[in-house]
C-alpha cells in the first residue's frame, strides 16, 4: 500500500496594522539610511504590532483565513503546530491560545522552537501526524511579534525584522499531490551566532538581564550570513535529492526572506533563475517562522502557484536550524 500523502488544503496570512519604512527609522533616532538598508539587505518596509495585536491575534487571523480557504472549520481540527520565537507568555503554549481563540476544542495545540526554519518543522511534524494516522487535519502556524524581543537602539538588528503570520491546513491527499520531501537540520554548537542571551531559566530575567538588554536579540550579523548561504544551499541539495528532481523541475522556489543577498545565492546554488524565486522581502523585512508561510500564502493567492505545480521551501535561522521541503500543488 502506498504510504499517504499530507497535502495544504489552504493557506492565510495576519499581518500588524502599521507599516514601518526604513525612513521611519530617523523619527525613532536610529542612525541609518534608506540606501544602506536596501543595499544590504533589499528591505524597504515592514509590519510592526502595535498595542492590542500579539503573536496570537495574528496566528488568529492567518489561521481563519486558511481554514476558510481549506473549507475547515474549528471543529475538524485534530491539532494546531505552532511556530514562534516570540511566544505571548512563557508558559502555557501560544499554541493553546490560538486554539482557543479558534474554539478548536477537539484540537491538540503545541508550539514548536526552531526560529526562522520553524515553519517547515512544524509541517513536517503535521506530515507526520497525518501520514502515521495520528490526525487527519492539522493547523500549522507561524507567528512572530519579532518587534518585541530585537533592541531598538541596535541598529545592526533593527531595521531587518518584522511582524506577521502565515498559517496552512495540511490535510491527508487523496490525490499525487502534498509533500515530496522534507529536510530538517540544526547545529546547537553555532548557537551563540544569534540568540538571546538572557531572560530564560539560565539567566532569569532580573535588573542585571534589563540593564545590560541581554533579552533581545544578539546577531554576529556576518557569520551568521555565511551559514545562511551554506545552509539553506544545503538543504535546497537535499529536498531536491528526496524528491528525486533537480532545480530545473522547479516552478517555484520560496526561500526565507530574510536578505535579498542571501535569497540570490540560493537561487543561484539550487539552479532556479531568480524569475522563479518568490520574494517579498522588500514589504515585511525577516518575519523570521512567518516569512515561508507569508510567502505562500501571497505565492498561492496572486497565482505564482497554480495546479500541478512544484515548490521548493527553504529556511535558515537560530540554533542553528535549517530546512527544506518539496510540494506539489
Ligand atoms: N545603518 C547604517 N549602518 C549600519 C547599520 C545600519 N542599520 N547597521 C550596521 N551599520 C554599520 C556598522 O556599524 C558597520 O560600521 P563600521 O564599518 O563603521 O563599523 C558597517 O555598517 C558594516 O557593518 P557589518 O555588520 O559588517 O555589515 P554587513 O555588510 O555584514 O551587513 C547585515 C550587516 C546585518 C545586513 C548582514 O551581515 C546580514 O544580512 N547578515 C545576515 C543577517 C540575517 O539575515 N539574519 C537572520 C538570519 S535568519
Amino acid at each position: 500500500m502506498k504510504r499517504p500523502i499530507a497535502a495544504i488544503a489552504g493557506t492565510g496570512r495576519g499581518l500588524p496594522a502599521a507599516v514601518m519604512t526604513n525612513f521611519d527609522f530617523a523619527k525613532i533616532g536610529i542612525e541609518t539610511t534608506d540606501e544602506w538598508i536596501t543595499e544590504r539587505t533589499g528591505i524597504k518596509q515592514r509590519y510592526i504590532a502595535r498595542e492590542g495585536e500579539s503573536t496570537t491575534s495574528m496566528a488568529a487571523a492567518a489561521a481563519r483565513q486558511a481554514m476558510q480557504r481549506a473549507g475547515v472549520s474549528a471543529g475538524e481540527i485534530d491539532a494546531i503546530v505552532l511556530s514562534t520565537a516570540t511566544p505571548d507568555r512563557l508558559l502555557p503554549a501560544t499554541a493553546v491560545d490560538l486554539q482557543a481563540e479558534l474554539g478548536a476544542t477537539r484540537a491538540a495545540a503545541f508550539d514548536i522552537g526552531a526560529a526562522c526554519a520553524g515553519f517547515i518543522f512544524a509541517a513536517t511534524v503535521a506530515e507526520g501526524m497525518i501520514t502515521t494516522g495520528v490526525a487527519e487535519t492539522v493547523l500549522v502556524v507561524g507567528s512572530e511579534k519579532m518587534s518585541s524581543i530585537i533592541d531598538w537602539q541596535d541598529r545592526s538588528t533593527c531595521v531587518l525584522f518584522g511582524d506577521g503570520s502565515g498559517a496552512a491546513v495540511f490535510r491527508r491527499a487523496k490525490h499525487h499531490k502534498g509533500i515530496l520531501s522534507t529536510y530538517l537540520r540544526s547545529d546547537g554548537t553555532l548557537a551563540n551566532l544569534l540568540y538571546r542571551p538572557g531572560g530564560g531559566a539560565c539567566m532569569p530575567f532580573c535588573d542585571d538581564v534589563l540593564q545590560d538588554r541581554s533579552f533581545y536579540v544578539k546577531m554576529a550579523g556576518r557569520e551568521v550570513f555565511k551559514h545562511a548561504v551554506r545552509s539553506m544551499a544545503d538543504a535546497c541539495d537535499r529536498a531536491l535529492d528526496g524528491a528525486k528532481l533537480t532545480g530545473k523541475d522547479i516552478d517555484l522556489l520560496i526561500p526565507h526572506q530574510a536578505n535579498m543577498r542571501i535569497i540570490e545565492a540560493t537561487a543561484k546554488h539550487a539552479n532556479v533563475s531568480m524569475e522563479k524565486v518568490y520574494v517579498n522581502v522588500d514589504r515585511y523585512g525577516n518575519t523570521s517562522s512567518a516569512s515561508v508561510p507569508i510567502a505562500l500564502d501571497e505565492a498561492l493567492e496572486n497565482g505564482r502557484i497554480k495546479d500541478g505545480m512544484t515548490v521548493l521551501l527553504v529556511a535558515f535561522g537560530a540554533g542553528f536550524t535549517w530546512a527544506s521541503m518539496v510540494l506539489r500543488f
